[in-house]
């Protein structure tokens, strides 16, 4: 087992470069089943859930080449397996996307329900509601979902609530039915965006991604493309509040500022000083942040993603603050760590009540999922003294080489075996 050591204290100072976005990257592999050609997926994260993807494409016949650090080959075209184990798709949530895709290439898909990070109930109902619509049949069996149909046929959809899973499961379930699927209450986040531009630039038809009405003419074939992921707007903004919590100067590089506008505006709310430039911004924290509200919902507004590591940059806040979140129903176990750090946290229901402590004591605490992780790496670089971080596996999920790009930048952070 191994556990990250953080000597608190330092400012962050110089450049850090943002790696492919987790949320894309995830669609966007599984997607390559339905391309009838090889496809060479740049700008690839080196973090495990993208392990855990590529290893399911290799068990399902996919050959998968790695090109270079951040490129890999895949060649999706002997896959005839539609199956996925429970093995595998209990370490990742993302695994559901396996259904749409090998529905889309298939017609069939059986996988085992997923696993992922562990806050409330996740249910995939809208997911199934889009796959029968399509028609689909969708029966759950000692405990593997197995979706089937004789033929996927367009049809307007209409999800409950605007969820990324659903609507990316939908379009490429979607994207060789025949006619016109409409998804309406589609969710809105740059990785939708992203998975539409790989889809049609294999040749699919996809217009709308990025508004609340997504439409796709099925087309029968897709070929095999060149395509690079987006830089990841939440290893960005885990980076901006961690340079608010420390204080510094940092350029944050390989970013799209639009995908980042409701973190650029809290944090500028907080104190920093934000500089945007094409491709890169410039974060600069010379004071004591400030307390402020903030709720978190569906793109374009504060994502739940970034919730965590707000909290932690807010709990050194000069005030009290309060961090409402609206998107998952429980997202607030990682608040008992921060306490424990000398945090001033209050949950009552979906609201975290952060009241500003002069300063937080490093101690032995554990990730209790991702986003909570990297709250915890935020809090131990603002600490005084050591922090302790176990459960590393979780960071590991979404961060690539964050030892690294944390120590270019003068923090001190070690990964260490227990
Ligand atoms: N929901 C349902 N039924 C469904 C689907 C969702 O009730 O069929 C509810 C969920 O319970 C939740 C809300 O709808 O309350 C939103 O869920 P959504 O489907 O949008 O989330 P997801 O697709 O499971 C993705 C990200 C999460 C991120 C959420 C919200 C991936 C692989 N995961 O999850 O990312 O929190 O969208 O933006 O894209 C993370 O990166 O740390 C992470 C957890």
């Amino acid at each position: 087992m191994e556990k990250f050591v953080i000597q608190g204290g330092n400012r962050l100072e110089g450049t850090v470069r943002i790696s492919g976005a987790k949320n894309s990257v995830v669609a966007i592999l599984p997607a390559v089943l339905l391309s009838d050609g090889v496809c060479h997926i740049e700008n690839v994260p080196n973090i495990s859930d993208v392990s855990v993807t590529l290893k399911i494409l290799y068990e399902l016949g996919a050959k998968v080449r790695k090109i270079n650090q951040s490129t890999f080959e895949i060649d999706p075209t002997n896959v005839n397996s539609y199956t996925i184990s429970k093995e595998m798709s209990s370490r990742m949530r993302a695994s559901t996307y396996f259904i749409g895709a090998m529905l889309g290439r298939f017609n069939k898909a059986l996988v085992a329900p997923p696993g992922g990070c562990n806050f409330g109930v996740r249910p995939i109902d809208q997911h199934i509601k889009g796959f029968k619509a399509l028609g689909a049949r969708v029966v759950i069996d000692n405990e593997m979902l197995s979706a089937k149909a004789t033929k996927l046929i367009g049809a307007p959809i209409y999800l409950d609530m605007a969820s990324v899973g659903a609507t990316i499961n939908v379009m490429l379930a979607a994207v060789k039915a025949e006619g016109l699927t409409i998804i309406e209450n589609a969710a809105r986040e740059p990785h939708i965006v992203d998975l539409a531009n790989f889809l049609n630039s294999m040749g699919a038809d996809i217009m709308g991604a990025g508004t609340d009405v997504i439409k796709i003419h099925g087309v029968s074939q897709l070929k095999g493309v060149n395509y690079s992921i987006i830089p990841d707007q939440i290893e960005a903004g885990t980076y901006m509040a961690a340079v608010c919590a420390t204080g510094g100067n940092i350029v944050i590089d390989n970013v799209i500022p639009k995908h980042l506008e409701s973190i650029t505006k809290k944090i500028v709310e907080i104190g920093a000083e934000v500089e945007l430039y094409d491709e890169s911004m410039r974060i600069v924290m010379n004071t004591k942040p400030k307390a402020c509200k903030v709720k978190t919902m569906y793109h374009p507004k504060f994502p739940t993603d970034m919730q965590p590591q707000i909290t932690a940059l807010l709990s050194l806040a000069d005030g009290t603050s309060s961090v409402t979140e609206s998107v998952w129903a429980s997202r607030f176990q990682y608040t008992d760590q921060l306490v424990a750090m000398g945090a001033d946290i209050c949950v009552e229901g979906n609201t975290a009540i952060v009241k500003g402590v002069k300063e937080l004591v490093g101690t032995s605490v554990s990730a209790t999922d991702l986003r909570a992780g990297a709250a915890l790496i935020i809090a131990g670089l603002a600490a005084k003294g050591t922090t302790e971080i176990s459960n590393i596996g979780y960071i590991d999920r979404g961060y690539e080489d964050v030892v690294e790009k944390i120590t270019a930048l003068g923090g001190n952070i070690k990964r260490v075996s227990e």
